[in-house]
């Protein structure tokens, strides 16, 4: 058996497609585009890429794309200072602070870039009173991977309601709120985490099965009910040749790419879980472009809601 690929880039052209004649709309309504800032602080190499196609995405949807980029020695103050910046300006619509922020400014200075964002221009759904709102089903601005998510599910005709959800990996970013938004939609949802006994078997009872925990190729086909839906949130790149073989089998056409560009991007299900699933996300294109369509998504809508 073959799994179903689930056509995430496919889906996430339609929503930019969607979104672009509203933006344009606004434009007509309001005398101005809607603006996306984002805050790109240090030189991750993964975040220089994410942020570019960012970029890309929103001046192709018709926004006003602005990245701000500060150097990775920066103080936790000056990263607070633009933030607050944006927040007063008039201009500006969305604000995103690209993650991981550099490691000198902690797990508690990246909550408090966080906390300062204005909620209303919160187009990454991270601030705690949007989480809030989350946690209890009416929020405005969602996370945009967790609710691109949704949205492939909904789009490819795959129930939601009534199915045992499992979620692999508990992070702010992902893993939470996707359970929370698979709970709205009547999923029983559970979350798996590093300490989680018997974690195969938990996934095995998995209708649906989503995995973001950033190890390349950790599912398995044993984690897997045969038909499950399975969705793959990772996005790792691999440099060592002996892993992509690993993973993908010497003759595979992906290991010809390897040898081309010296290291592939891959999700964190095995790609012979295609064999037991009865639907599978591909990585790349498939849960990575409708992150992007999200945020486009969010942006117009905070911009809406601003007036
Ligand atoms: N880094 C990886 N994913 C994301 C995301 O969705 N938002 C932000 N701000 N940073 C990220």
């Amino acid at each position: 058996m073959s799994a179903e690929r689930l056509d995430g880039a496919g889906v996430a052209k339609i929503i930019r497609a969607e979104v672009a004649p509203q933006v344009a709309q606004f434009q007509s309504t309001r005398g101005r585009k809607p603006g996306l800032h984002i805050l790109l602080v240090g030189d991750d190499p993964a975040s220089q890429i994410y942020v570019r196609n960012k970029e890309r995405a929103g001046a192709e949807a018709g926004l006003i794309v602005s990245v701000h980029r500060l150097t990775a020695d920066v103080t936790l103050d000056d990263v607070l200072a633009a933030v607050r910046r944006l927040n007063a300006d008039p201009a500006c619509d969305g604000i995103l602070v690209q993650a991981p922020l550099p490691r000198a400014i902690g797990k508690d200075g990246t909550a408090q870039v966080f906390d300062a964002i204005d909620p209303r221009k919160d187009v990454d759904g991270f601030h705690p009173h949007n989480v809030g709102l989350l946690v209890q089903g009416r929020a405005a601005l969602k996370p945009c991977t967790p609710s691109g998510v949704i949205e492939l599910l909904d789009r490819t005709g795959h129930a939601i309601a009534g199915t045992h959800a499992v979620v692999i990996g508990r992070s702010e970013i992902v893993g939470k709120p996707m359970a929370l938004l698979l709970l709205q939609r009547d999923a029983t949802v559970t979350i798996c985490h590093s300490k989680t006994p018997d974690l195969k078997a938990t996934c095995r009872g998995a209708d649906i099965l989503v995995a973001a925990i950033g190890r390349p190729g950790f599912v398995t086909p044993d984690f897997v009910k045969p038909g499950a839906v399975v969705v793959d949130v990772g996005i790792n790149r691999v440099d060592t040749r002996e892993t992509a073989v690993s993973l993908f089998g010497a003759d595979h056409p992906r290991i010809a790419d390897f040898d081309k560009r010296g290291s592939l991007v891959v999700g964190d299900v095995h790609p012979s879980v295609e064999t037991v699933a009865g639907a599978m996300t591909p990585v790349p294109g498939g849960v990575g472009p409708l992150t992007i369509a999200m945020l486009l998504k969010n942006t117009l809508a905070a911009a809406k809601a601003r007036g």
